[in-house]
């Protein structure tokens, strides 16, 4: 799961992904990753830590950390939240860039449609709340679509 801080909204996708994974038993690895390095090592926004935990999730533990090239190829799949962070991580991946394995992840839900998660970075709690539920119902479609 990648954004472009790893600080707000692929810290909820690591954190509902896998909280999905655990209540269906599946063996799967998920991680999440920034295409900028500007939080490293930071645990993610307060009000993504809050909102996740409104529904159930702890997201605390999370260390915030850089995309890199290698992360093309240790993961099947690598979703992203937006059309830049699409850009950046086909920079980024360079000769090793894969086409089929990289998607913006509401393509999942709403197939070919090309649809941005929002920055919430530099909103209100509300675009929060809206990110968590767009990104809930696709990792629900990840689940279905992969398992
Ligand atoms: P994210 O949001 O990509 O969802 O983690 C952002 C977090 C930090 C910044 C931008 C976006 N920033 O410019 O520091």
């Amino acid at each position: 799961m990648v954004c472009l801080g790893n600080i707000c909204r692929s810290p909820l996708a690591e954190g509902i992904l896998q909280h999905k994974i655990n209540k269906r038993g599946l063996n799967w690895i998920v991680d999440s990753a920034g295409t900028a390095g500007y939080h490293v090592g930071e645990a993610p926004h307060h009000l993504s830590q809050k909102v996740a935990k409104q529904n159930g999730i702890d997201v605390s533990k999370q260390q915030c950390r850089k995309f890199v090239r290698e992360d093309i190829i240790r993961f099947d799949k690598i979703f992203v939240m937006d059309v830049d962070n699409y850009n950046d991580v086909k920079k980024i991946c360079g000769a090793d860039w894969n086409e089929t394995k990289v998607d913006l992840l509401l393509n999942i839900s709403h197939p070919n449609e090309n649809r941005n998660v929002p920055d919430p970075w530099y909103g209100q709690e509300d675009g929060y709340h809206k990110v968590f539920k767009m990104i809930d119902e696709a990792c629900e479609k990840v689940i279905e679509n992969f398992s």
